[in-house]
């Protein structure tokens, strides 16, 4: 049996539209994408593809289902082979388990460490619109409501055990899984957020898989993250992927930044095509998943010292997706900008230049590995050679 993690997983990861278009060609038509059914015959089109869904459903016959549906109705393939083929075209292996009860409470443990998220997640939200203090922190950095609301934001109270008004375990080991609580030394257990600003990290599934939380002033760290669970891992997630999706599609760009306020703040000035890495590195799997949803990838890094290391480090791993129908490109901010600053003060006309006017991948690497080099020297260039 094939464990149900790994086929969330998969699905999670496969794009829907990409794997219908090369059946069937689909047209676009506000939020879904449409074609004449390939199921049954018809002159107009009632065959509906969801990116968001991640569903196609045709209105004349009622097919309906996943990319797995559809390759076991399209193709006539059976369940293990459709889900093979799914997983070999994004490179995923297909983990054989023979035990069934195993795979069961496996994906049954999943199942509550996901719905202990999205609990925490309701609790955060609430507890922001109770803060007065929070809520004046957000206005004064410039957001609105309405951009809060779009990436669910929250505030994870003042107090040590705020989340055992959530949780009635709170005690559980289940709970100590999601990373919400931590054990101290003394054998007490303690909310990890506490007094933060709250950003859910959310997955392609549209599940809280973790979180990020700032301090509302200064305080160390400025950023606490929710470790590594079996729901999240930070070399394969990026912070804004559900919100930008349809940006994605409309620009066939990405931008990568680096902060969770970044993303949101080019947001709300209406570039919604930006994502950031978790307070980790950009990871070639990172790359791969921007690729699988545009053409063309920037990477817009603070113009400090830490950006341009941040940069070149995006360099290494993205070297092995290049691939010909790609764009790669980097886009360095005057120094001390970030994202965020520099939309508030340029605009989005001057943001928007940046990322067109972005140096090729190409250029940098020669930047980069010239840099490496003394080319005042013969040895330096046979070495950049
Ligand atoms: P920055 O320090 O650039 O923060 O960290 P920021 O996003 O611009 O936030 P503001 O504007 O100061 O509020 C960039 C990213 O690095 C990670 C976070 O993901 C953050 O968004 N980070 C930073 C941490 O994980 N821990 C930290 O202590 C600091
Ligand atoms: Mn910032």
């Amino acid at each position: 049996m094939i464990p149900e993690s790994f086929i969330q997983d998969m699905l999670a990861r496969v794009d829907i539209i990409d794997l219908i278009n090369k059946y069937v060609p689909l047209k676009k038509a506000g939020a879904n994408y449409m074609a004449c059914c390939p199921f049954h015959s018809e002159k107009t089109p009632s065959f509906t593809v969801s990116p968001v869904k991640q569903f196609y459903h045709c209105f004349g016959c009622g097919a309906h289902g996943t990319a797995i549906g559809f390759l076991m109705e399209y193709q006539g393939m059976g369940f293990v082979d459709a889900v093979k083929e799914l997983a070999a075209s994004i490179g995923m292996q297909v983990p054989e388990t023979r035990d069934h009860v195993g795979g069961a409470e496996q994906s049954g443990r999943l199942r509550r460490l996901s719905e202990r998220m999205s609990e925490a997640h309701v609790f955060y939200k609430a507890a922001l619109k109770k803060s007065e203090r929070a809520i004046a922190y957000l206005k004064k950095r410039g957001l609105s409501g309405e951009v809060a609301a779009r990436f669910g934001m929250g505030y994870a109270p003042e107090g040590w055990q705020a989340l055992q008004a959530v949780f009635t375990d709170y005690a559980s080991l289940e709970m100590l899984e999601t990373g919400l609580v931590i054990d101290g030394d003394n054998g007490r257990r303690y909310d990890r957020f506490r007094d933060r600003i709250m950003f859910p990290i959310i997955s392609a599934r549209g599940e809280v898989i973790g979180f990020g939380g700032r301090v509302l002033e200064e305080g160390d760290p400025k950023y606490l993250n929710s470790p590594e669970t079996p729901l999240f891992e930070k070399g394969r997630e990026l912070f804004g992927l559900p919100q930008a999706r349809q940006a994605l599609r409309d620009e066939n760009c990405a931008i990568v930044v680096e902060g969770y306020l970044d993303v949101i703040a080019l947001a709300q000035h209406g570039v919604g095509n930006a994502v950031a890495t978790l307070g980790t590195a950009t990871t070639s799997t990172h790359v791969q998943k921007l690729l699988r949803q545009a053409d063309r990838v920037v990477f817009c890094f603070d113009g400090d010292a830490a950006g341009r290391k941040a940069a070149a480090k995006a360099l290494d791993n993205a070297l092995e997706s290049l691939a010909d129908n790609k764009a790669l490109a980097f886009a360095f901010l005057p120094e001390p900008e970030d994202p965020d600053s520099f939309i508030r003060k340029a605009g989005k006309a001057a943001f928007t230049r940046l990322i067109a006017q972005a140096t090729p991948l190409s250029d940098f690497l020669l930047r980069e590995v010239s840099a490496r080099c003394d080319l005042t020297t013969s040895e330096g260039k046979a070495r950049l050679i």
